[in-house]
């Protein structure tokens, strides 16, 4: 009989990436069981998307609630009651002392696209800039604006215009917040009039670009270049929303309120919803019908959501995210005594990352980090590498893991690590 891997290859485009050969049969909480019953702990969550767990009990009892109700009328023709008050919910949370309107759609890229289309409407302005290494989908905005090449643009041809990076600010990789800051000046003086930017996009904290935190100076001198020029600020928090970095969302970090948020991942706890929140007459520019979509808040995502919210207050998951990160941190920094490769260990509450640089040559190291990967796949761990050099392993795990599994994983790690020294 054909292996599963090789019916793969020969009925999927090999465009979808994989980064393991794991067919889940079953999972709980932080907790994948395959189709041959071999166990593995999550540190993916599926790409950030389940920091409430896989199956959170009060998600799947939601769901199945709405299953019994009703699963899709299209909130364009027949509206429903909890599309609404979710989107009251995320206009009272996100974070900006101001008037809030929200829109829901599915993806995260498609978050990013309409609050493009909406920082355009509200400000009849064309220009958007973004960040080196930022990530925001695979859409062709989403592309555009992605600060990777590599495996993200290539052979897609010519990206929407009008889009310009800025080198995001990194001190590990010699970038300060001033000569971020002195870069984004020159792109105005040299290649867009300010007077035409719409908005400024980034990720609070970088994700697929490696889990570098945009630094407060940095994050106050842009919403006061914004202001000074009439420019929206986008804070993209599909990967750093819902409690991952020790606060609901990562812009509460700065004290600095966007104009816009995208949303997504862990919003519906493993179904597909995303959202755009801003300031209510900046989400109002686009005339009815401009913004939507047939699966746009579907009824099941949307009830999956008022259950994620529901879980992180009642669990304290931001409390439980600085533990589990600290924890995480504290032995880190105990491995990196015995392993010279580690050249930083970071992250704001349970987003949390660490970079591998060559011993000998202190050069970024893809190698190692995919090495421990591998050999921690091989342990029952599942890790994911990031950053545009690829030597960095970010930990996702769900924020609700169990102490005994925490502690196991850890010490999978640590060997791991030390494994793939030799
Ligand atoms: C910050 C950020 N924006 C946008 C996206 C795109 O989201 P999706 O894959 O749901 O389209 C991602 C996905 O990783 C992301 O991390």
């Amino acid at each position: 009989m054909t292996s599963l891997p090789d019916r793969k290859n020969a009925a999927i485009s090999r465009g979808v990436g994989m980064t393991t050969q794991i067919y889940a049969e079953r999972a709980e909480n932080a907790e994948i069981w395959d189709k041959e019953g071999n166990r593995y702990i999550d540190f993916a969550s599926g790409i950030a998307v389940v920091n409430t767990g896989h199956r959170h009990p009060k998600v799947i009892a939601a769901v199945k609630a709405q299953l019994d109700r009703f699963t899709h009328t299209c909130h364009q023709v027949v509206p429903y009651e909890n599309y609404v008050h979710l989107a009251e919910r995320l206009n009272a949370l996100a974070p900006g002392k101001f008037a809030k309107k929200t829109i829901f759609v599915t993806t995260g890229a498609e978050a990013v696209e309409n609050a493009v289309k909406i920082a355009r409407a509200a400000t009849g302005r064309q220009a958007i800039v973004a960040f080196g290494g930022g990530f925001h989908g695979r859409t062709f905005m989403g592309m555009a604006l992605t600060g990777k090449v590599v495996p993200y643009k290539v052979g897609f041809g010519a990206m929407p215009g009008d889009v310009f990076h800025a080198p995001f600010p990194i001190e590990l990789h010699g970038v300060t917040v001033e000569q971020s800051l002195a870069a984004l000046k020159k792109l105005f003086a040299a290649d867009v009039d300010p007077a035409r930017v719409a908005a400024i996009i980034l990720e609070p904290v970088q994700g697929e670009g490696g889990f570098y935190p945009a630094p407060t100076a940095f994050m106050r001198a842009l919403r006061e270049i914004c202001d000074q020029h009439g420019i929206l600020l986008i804070a993209d928090e599909v990967q750093t929303g819902f409690a991952r970095t020790g606060k609901l969302f990562a812009m509460e970090h700065h004290d600095v309120a966007a104009d816009l948020m995208t949303m997504a991942k862990s919003l519906a706890g493993g179904f597909p919803l995303a959202a755009v929140t801003g300031r209510a007459e900046i989400m109002d520019a686009p005339g009815p019908g401009g913004l939507g979509g047939t699966y746009g808040g579907n009824p099941i995502g949307i009830a999956a959501a008022h259950a994620v919210l529901d879980v992180i207050e009642e669990e304290k998951l931001c409390e439980r995210a600085n533990q589990l990160g600290n924890r995480l941190k504290q032995r880190l920094a105990a491995i990196r005594e015995k392993a010279p490769e580690i050249a930083d260990i970071r992250g704001p509450g349970f987003m949390n990352a660490v970079e591998f640089n060559d011993a000998t040559t202190n050069l970024p190291s893809a190698e190692f980090a995919n090495k421990v990967r591998l050999i921690a796949l091989d342990k029952g761990l599942i890790l994911l590498t990031c950053g545009v050099h690829g030597n960095v392993i970010r930990f996702l795990a769900p924020i609700t893991i169990q102490d005994g599994v925490f502690a196991e994983a850890l010490d999978i790690l640590e060997a791991s690590i030390l494994k793939a020294r030799g």
